[in-house]
């Protein structure tokens, strides 16, 4: 029997175009083996870098909701609230790459079906950053790792040649696909950051440098919440906070931008979606604008009594994309896959009641 869900991304096989993104849900082989043993067809590593790194002294992540009565937008528990999104300050993996290899390695072992996406981490500028690069592509790979991503936008970083700091430099994006594609041969993905307005040109280079698809997209930068009674943020350490990363359903439509302006520049390249999925509609709308496969991270995190990974919502998103391909006739979603490129069009383009306007500008006799 034909699986209808199974799709080819990057010259890779998917048993279902849903992964875990890079995050706690992917953050042990514990946890990867749960989610394989729960249906994802993929999982992105929690991201693996050889830096020290050391989380802040309080909560990492909170959950905010919000309610039709009161729709203030907070992590405060109140009856009948629905998720908003996630915020967090957390940094990327502190388990090291050699506790990492071993792990990896048994997990492709236990389910060689499923596409294991080692996501690595490393600076930039140096001879030695590169050779970081390099160290973890080359260490992942031959665990057999089926593909890496290369972070270039974690939205929190301190250090200025990691993460979002550099994904808007094309020379960097250059030399650090450069160190990468030179020691291995997988399928390249790389995660960009939706907070610059130059994300375009940082995909075309990346494309042109060797990268097989762009994923799209890491958490936005932003500010948690104050409470007006006790002048407390919503996540603070001794009074203080700093921008982190806000994810769930109040990124979705943002993100589909992103995604958009990408697909729409680069039809013929893959992109993964990502940015508040939570169900079959979410999931739906990334692949009209283009998205090969998807990922997932707030809404998993969140389900209760599934130790994170999101055991009853991959089960949803394979029956109700399963119901939907049957219902329409399609054969998988390659066939509905960028229908949406070509209605996306310049604000200009758009009918107004009067044919006398001129996007905006004096028209000439
Ligand atoms: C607590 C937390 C930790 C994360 N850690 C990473 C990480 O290590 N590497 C990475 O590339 N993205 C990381 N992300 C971003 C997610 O992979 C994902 O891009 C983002 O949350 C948007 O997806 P969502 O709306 O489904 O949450 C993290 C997100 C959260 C909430």
């Amino acid at each position: 029997m034909t699986n209808e869900l199974s799709t080819n991304f990057t010259g890779l096989v998917f048993v279902n175009p849903f992964v875990l993104a890079s995050a706690p849900p992917t953050e042990s082989k514990r946890k990867i083996l749960r989610a394989f043993e729960s249906g994802w067809g993929g999982v992105v590593t929690k991201t693996i870098g050889l830096h020290p790194v050391e989380n802040v002294a309080g909560p990492k992540t909170i959950y905010q909701r919000s309610s039709e009565a009161k729709p203030y937008v907070s992590r405060t528990k109140r009856a009948d609230t629905v998720s908003h999104s996630s915020w967090n300050w957390e940094l990327i993996s502190d388990q090291p790459l050699d506790q990492w290899l071993p792990d990896l390695e048994e997990i492709k072992k236990t389910y060689p079906d499923r596409m294991l996406i080692a996501s690595i981490m490393a600076g930039a500028g140096s001879d030695e950053e590169m050779d970081n690069w390099r160290k973890l592509a080359t260490a992942c790979v031959g665990v057999g790792c089926d593909a890496l991503e290369l972070n270039l936008s974690c939205p929190h970083m301190d250090r200025k040649d990691m993460g979002a700091n550099v994904a808007n430099d094309q020379d960097i994006i250059k030399s650090i696909l450069k160190a990468v594609t030179e020691v291995v041969s997988v399928p390249i993905w790389v995660k960009l950051t939706p907070s610059t307005s130059t994300l375009v040109e940082a995909a075309a280079v990346a494309y042109a440098s060797g990268a097989a698809s762009i994923s799209l997209c890491n958490t936005f930068p932003s500010i948690p919440l104050m409470d007006p009674e006790t002048l407390k943020f919503e996540v603070e350490v001794d009074g203080l906070v700093t921008s982190g990363g806000q994810g769930g359903l109040a990124i979705l439509n943002q993100a589909l931008q992103r995604v958009s302006d990408i697909s729409r520049a680069f039809p013929d390249r893959s992109i993964s979606g990502i940015g508040g999925i939570k169900g079959f509609h979410e999931a739906f709308n990334f692949i009209v604008h283009g998205a090969g496969n998807l990922q997932v991270c707030t809404a998993a995190m969140e389900e209760k009594g599934s130790g994170g990974v999101g055991v009853k919502l991959i089960q949803e998103l394979k029956d109700d994309l399963s119901d939907y391909l049957r219902r329409k006739g399609y054969s998988s979603i390659e066939e509905f896959r960028g229908i949406a490129r070509n209605r996306v069009v310049e604000h200009s383009q758009i009918r107004r009641k009067s044919e006398d306007y001129n996007g905006g500008y004096v028209k000439s006799a």
